[in-house]
């Protein structure tokens, strides 16, 4: 079995890194039930290294379901999830040092300045010394932060505040960032610019599986995923998306208005 369960016990085991042949990641017919509610039906996809990879889809697909699960928030009810190789679940602590995960909402201490905000996360994977002052300078230089680094959070522009939550999740510098709709409410420039330091991070071999309500987001991306109740109605490149019709967002309401016929077919048997 592929993923064995770890032993909490032995925290002097060399640390596992992923197995470089491994896809990023891999979901095996991968299901998540709330109660009696599916959230996440069957869901097999994978990700390669150094891929960005879009999960869109309209609200309540299951999309914050499926990345809190990939990132060891949440148990799958079925299936398997392996990042880079190694089981998400009888190995979730050596996965999530793998990962970098930017929830939907996610949460600064606003009265902390954006350098201690950035420092809790570094107490957290216990980076001190010289490497903490050069992370330091390097996650706030990449995004655009060391003028402000004195600003208290809570004062922050809303696409600074993603920035820096963006620069937390990076300190402890893992191979794969998991990002659930990090520009949500946050202004067009703002975003373009939080794009500019994604595309800088994905030529730089990082892999990046992120949520977005905003097709323009969804173009940038290597591949798409389309979920819409807790399927995925497509994936394929947005250009493979797109094909057939004038553009991603007509392509993407066509399938969910036609997965949402057949279901009441099925149903009514209209
Ligand atoms: N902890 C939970 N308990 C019960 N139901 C949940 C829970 N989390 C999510 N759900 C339900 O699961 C479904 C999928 O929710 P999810 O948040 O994954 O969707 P989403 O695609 O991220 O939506 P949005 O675009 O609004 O962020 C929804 O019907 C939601 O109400
Ligand atoms: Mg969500």
């Amino acid at each position: 079995m592929p993923g064995s369960s770890e032993n909490p016990c032995s925290p002097d085991l060399p640390p596992e890194t992923s197995k470089p042949n491994a896809p990023m990641i891999q979901l095996d017919g991968v299901s998540k039930k709330f109660g009696d509610l599916p959230a996440v039906c069957d869901t097999t996809f994978s990700i390669g290294r150094g891929e960005t990879v879009g999960l869109v889809g309209s609200d309540g697909a299951g999309k914050t379901t499926l990345l809190r699960m990939v990132a060891g928030m949440i148990l799958p009810s079925e299936g398997r999830i392996y990042v880079g190789g190694l089981d998400a679940v009888g190995q979730r602590a050596r996965v999530k040092e793998l990962i970098g995960y930017m929830p939907q909402r996610f949460g600064l201490y606003p009265d902390l300045s954006v350098r201690e905000n950035l420092d809790f996360f570094m107490d957290i994977f216990s980076i001190y010394g010289q490497e903490r002052v050069r992370r330091r300078q390097r996650y706030l230089g990449f995004s655009n932060l060391l003028p402000f680094e004195d600003r208290r959070a809570g004062d922050l522009s809303g696409g600074m505040k993603q920035k820096l939550g963006l620069a937390c999740v990076l300190v402890h510098q893992p191979q794969l960032l998991i990002l659930d709709e990090p520009t949500n409410g946050v202004d067009p420039v703002s975003r373009q610019e939080f794009w500019d330091i994604l595309a800088q991070m994905h030529a730089d071999g990082m892999t990046i599986f992120v949520s977005t309500a905003y097709l323009d987001e969804g173009e940038k991306c290597d591949r798409l995923m389309l979920m819409h109740n807790g399927r995925t109605l497509a994936s394929g490149t947005p250009a493979q998306i797109q094909a057939g019709f004038g553009n991603l967002e007509e392509a993407m309401i066509h399938r969910i208005l036609a997965a949402d016929s057949t279901l009441a077919e099925e149903h009514f048997g209209n």
